[in-house]
């Protein structure tokens, strides 16, 4: 049910599966990986692979599993990849063959390191898939992440609020417009794993309203390969309103609200919008844009009208869930999951620790982002960290 992507990297990784495994096989004793129970904490090294440090989601991510790690003891070998896959191939290749007790992964393809799994199977190294789930292969032990799907479901419902058709409590609005109303959609990188499940989740809760004609895509890109924004970045998804803005909003037709997946295209689409002289503001007739992860300059904008809303993940609690799991693991022992069956990568069923996600609009954004301590009032106001 939950679709991922299989392409591999065939050419790639079976070069890579070649000279690993001599490493492997000849890894008995010193630098031999995976984990010692009996060891000392210093001496079992985490591996931590993470994608890019482009969003700011993922810098915070690696400081908080770094620090987590180190303040139980652990050593940590932490790589970012720059979004290159056989960046990350390397690095991975890299923490294996220097022997780490575990390894952490934020994938950038989902399907594209599969010979690296396999060698880390080969060595006895366990593997925790972080936030991205690595597809494709039987060589994942654990997932950590948030409910990815729910993501969706919040992202549609909050663009649903924005539109008039759901009231506050999120019931059907009393005073709902008739529509049709236009709507364009965006979906995140096809290899990321996630962002089927976001568009999935998000196109399950819009489906009734494009069905009765309330909600409408002038585009007519419906469907998830039309909306992808590859690698997420911020610069595709610009281009793709822009274009999408001059061949379909042309004469007078009104859009009034986008579908996006995560902060930076929120920005980029917001960016297109008011370069077309919409807006500046919602009330000022800007659409009615979503977002993902809370950024510290998206969180600026919904405070003044701009952007709509976000999806918070606190992604503290997950890499403090990944360092529980790591350290069930170092010590010989099997991570506590709470979702054992959303989650089949294609080979298995990955045992998984979802947590819980929170949506975030002007309503309430004092209350969740600072009131709580994640951001500082002088945050907001600048709209940097
Ligand atoms: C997803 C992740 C989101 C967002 C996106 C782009 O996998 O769940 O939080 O950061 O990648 O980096």
């Amino acid at each position: 049910m939950h679709t991922h992507n299989r392409r591999t990297f065939m050419l790639g990784a079976t070069a890579t599966a070649a000279a690993l495994g001599l490493a492997a096989c000849g890894g008995e004793g010193a630098g031999s990986g995976g984990p010692d129970p009996e060891a000392e904490p210093s001496e079992q090294t985490v591996g931590v692979a993470m994608p890019t440090q482009t969003y700011e989601r993922w810098v915070a991510d690696g400081n908080n599993i770094k620090e987590g790690l180190e303040g139980k003891g652990f050593t940590v070998d932490m790589q970012y990849a720059g979004d290159d896959i056989p960046t990350q191939q390397q690095q991975i290749d890299q923490m294996i063959n220097s022997g780490v007790s575990a390894l952490l992964i934020a994938s950038i393809d989902g399907a594209s390191l599969s010979s690296q799994l396999d060698a880390a199977a080969a060595a006895g190294i366990p593997v925790i898939a972080y936030d991205r789930l690595l597809t494709d292969n039987e060589n994942v032990d654990f997932y950590v992440t948030f409910d990815n799907y729910t993501v969706g479901v919040n992202q549609a419902n909050a663009l649903l609020y924005g539109l008039g058709l759901l009231d506050e409590d999120f019931e059907e609005a009393e005073d709902a417009p008739e529509g049709p109303l236009n709507v364009e959609l965006f979906a995140g990188s096809l290899d990321d794993n996630n962002a089927h499940l976001f568009w999935q989740g998000a196109i399950d809760t819009l489906q009734p309203y494009f069905d009765d004609g309330t909600l409408e895509v002038l585009s007519g890109q419906m469907d998830i390969d039309q909306a992808a924004t590859q690698r997420w970045e911020q610069e595709t998804a610009q281009k793709r309103m822009e274009t999408l803005l001059t061949t379909h909003y042309g004469s007078g037709e009104e859009l009034a609200g986008v579908l996006a997946p995560a902060d930076p295209l929120s920005r980029g689409i917001i960016n297109a919008l008011q370069n077309r002289g919409m807006g500046p503001t919602i009330e000022e007739g800007l659409p009615v844009v979503t977002g993902q992860d809370a950024e510290i300059a998206s969180i600026k904008l919904i405070a003044d009208g701009v952007q709509h809303s976000t999806i918070f993940k606190d992604t503290r609690n997950l890499a403090e869930q990944a360092i529980v799991a790591s350290e069930s693991i170092l010590n010989g022992e099997e991570p506590e999951a709470n979702d054992t069956e959303t989650y089949d990568n294609g080979m298995k069923v990955v045992p998984s620790y979802l947590l819980d996600v929170q949506m975030v609009l002007q309503d309430n954004y004092q209350e969740t982002m600072v009131d709580s301590g994640y951001y500082s009032e002088e945050q907001v106001e600048s709209g940097q960290l």
